[in-house]
């Protein structure tokens, strides 16, 4: 075993279902954010504050994070896109939070109607509030690799925007393979020119997506280059379940696996996140599309 942890922050419950067509009802989503508590995991981003004209999938935030079961030593960070989304976290007893823009002005302006720029003069006023309550905070750098409207990303581009948010007050900042466009190689520079621009490896995380099956080689890239955090979604939920081979975000089964044999310290099971996986797939009525979802895991002994 390695001595040094990798931490795996879980996505399933927001970015996963805010991307499935099935609304899931509010115990079931409870239901399954206690399996991921009960997996292990540790960190379990929950849900959004965002319009609910945006997101009707995560229209019931406020309920459900006022109702929830909280774990103690687990974080349940929620996503909020301005003032109302933190005043409305705030309001649900909210201690970690993640604001997101983008490496690109196309996607940023798609995805909440704002220039990079618009989107972090919006932040500043919700991260100094997070700051002052004390709460723990995060900042997605998304298309950090390519953007569906601008094509392939300077990496330049999304280490600017990622310094920019640093400078705003975040513990962290997550770089979002948003399309799943990345290979090793651009991971691995990526993190590079983050370093090189005076980020810590400490702060730096990533999201990949396994849409082009690249998800668990860019893991072990970051590994490689000294990265220690990485999002993934149990279940491998976020994909279009109507677009045969169009996978979401990296399925945590998957990781789980590969973190496993590869012999890093996660403190994740396993079977506890097989279990979250089948739970949600049932929920949402379709077989798990994951690699070890389907083969289950392989205990060498
Ligand atoms: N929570 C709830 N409602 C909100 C809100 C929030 N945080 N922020 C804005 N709204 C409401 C407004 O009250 C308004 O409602 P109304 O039309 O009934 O009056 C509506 O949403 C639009 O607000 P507006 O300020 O005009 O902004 P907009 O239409 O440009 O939308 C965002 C901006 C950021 C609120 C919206 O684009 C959004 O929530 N996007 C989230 C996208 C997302 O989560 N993507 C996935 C994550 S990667
Ligand atoms: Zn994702």
């Amino acid at each position: 075993m390695r001595t040094e942890h990798v931490r795996i922050y879980e996505v399933g419950p927001r970015d996963g279902l805010q991307n499935e067509s099935t609304i899931l009802p509010l115990a079931t989503k409870a239901a399954f954010i206690g399996l991921l508590a009960d997996a292990g995991l540790r960190e379990i981003e929950a849900t959004s504050f965002v319009s609910p004209r945006a997101i009707p999938q995560l229209a019931d935030a406020d309920v459900l994070m006022t109702s929830l079961d909280r774990r103690p030593g687990v974080r349940y960070p929620v996503l909020v896109p301005n003032m109302r989304g933190l005043t409305r976290a705030e309001a649900a007893g909210i201690d970690a939070v993640a604001v997101f823009t983008a490496a690109t002005d196309a996607f940023t302006q798609a995805n909440i109607g704002m220039s990079v720029t618009e989107s972090l003069a919006a932040f500043a006023p919700v991260l100094e509030r997070a700051t002052k309550l004390g709460w723990w905070r995060r900042g997605y750098v998304s298309t950090a690799f390519g953007c569906p409207y601008d094509g392939r990303v300077d990496p330049g581009r999304a280490v600017d925007v990622a310094v920019r948010l640093l400078d705003l007050g975040m513990d962290e900042v997550c770089f979002g393979d948003t399309i799943g466009v990345g290979v090793p190689g651009q991971v691995a520079g990526l993190t590079g020119l983050a370093v090189d621009a005076g980020i810590p490896l400490d702060r730096i995380a990533f999201h990949f997506h396994d849409t082009r099956g690249t998800a668990l080689a860019n893991v072990s890239a970051g590994l490689d280059a000294g990265i220690r955090c990485f999002d993934s979604s149990t279940g491998g939920t976020g994909g279009c379940p109507y677009a045969p081979g169009a996978a979401g975000n990296l399925a945590t089964e998957d990781l789980v696996y590969f973190l496993d044999a590869s012999g890093w310290d996660h403190g994740v099971s396993l079977d506890g996140v097989l279990q979250a996986a089948k739970f949600i797939s049932d929920a949402l009525g379709r077989p798990l599309t994951s690699k070890v979802g389907q083969a289950g895991g392989w205990p060498p002994a």
